[in-house]
């Protein structure tokens, strides 16, 4: 058996606030296994952004439980968790930011810097190092969010909606990267996204939410062989797999 990298057991989970609370997940279970890419789909509001905060320790949900490489989790664990929106300090230019997991780790800073510039081309942001958060476009900051998070040493990653933002070319082009390195660092990940098709074309398994209170109403296995391509979009069992989704959704 595949050892799992994070478990979440039974979570419900509300937001409190003065005179109401808000039910938001309704005993969700799920887990991610070595090496296993992971997405959860769902309508907006469906509590999925707060599921990765769970996971990532740092929302602590009314019941259940949480386990991470095998231990519980109860506080902040070292995870690469992208949140849905960019958490790009304003005053720290590109490169500067996305050498902060690098820094926080000990390293050296011109190592950090150089293992950052290596990546840039890669993601698009080559040439745009020196530039602040506030002079870069919507897509080139999520792209440099992302590009941090790839940075953090941590088997599992917690991604929210990391490609919402991006123009189709690019938004496939780093689909494409993100499969072959986490094919090669061996990396599960949690995905959240809300285009149907990017979750089947990505992941091993999709878990679907229903609306809120979120609950597990559709744990699908995606039997695509891998290595992937574009061209398996258009095959029956895309399709079909689609077609099971779009049924879950519209009943969730
Ligand atoms: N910090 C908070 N305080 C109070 N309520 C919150 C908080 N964060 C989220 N919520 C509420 O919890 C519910 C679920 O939010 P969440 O962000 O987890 O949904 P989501 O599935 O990620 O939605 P989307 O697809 O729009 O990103 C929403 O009704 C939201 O208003
Ligand atoms: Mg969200």
């Amino acid at each position: 058996m595949e050892p799992k990298r994070l478990v979440l057991s039974k979570i419900s989970s509300s937001y409190y606030s003065e005179d109401r609370k808000l039910a938001v997940l309704n005993r969700v279970s799920l887990d991610v296994k070595a090496g296993e890419f992971v997405s959860l789909l769902g309508p907006s509001g469906s509590g999925k952004s707060t599921i990765l905060k769970i996971a990532a320790g740092l929302l602590k949900p009314d019941r259940g439980r949480v386990f991470a490489n095998g231990r519980e989790v109860t506080g902040a664990v070292k995870v690469g968790y992208m949140p849905q929106q960019d958490l790009l300090l304003p005053w720290k230019t590109l490169l500067e930011n996305c050498a902060l997991p690098l820094l926080a780790e000990g390293k050296p800073r011109a190592e950090s810097h150089r293992r950052v510039e290596k990546l840039l081309p890669v993601f698009g942001l080559a040439g745009f190092e020196g530039y602040y958060p506030g002079q870069l476009s919507g897509g080139m900051k999520q792209r440099a969010a992302l590009l941090r998070t790839v940075l953090i040493d941590s088997n599992l990653m917690l991604l929210d909606e990391p490609f919402a933002a991006l123009d189709t070319i690019t938004r496939e082009n780093l689909q494409e990267w993100m499969m072959s390195i986490l094919h090669r660092f061996n990396r599960s990940v949690l995905f959240v996204t809300h285009s149907i098709d990017e979750a089947i074309y990505l992941s091993d398994r999709i878990y679907m939410i229903s609306d809120r209170p979120g609950r597990i109403v559709t744990e699908l296995m995606v039997g695509l062989p891998r290595p992937r391509s574009r061209t398996v979009v258009t095959s029956s069992r895309f399709l079909n797999y689609k077609q099971e989704l779009m049924g879950a959704l519209a009943g969730a």
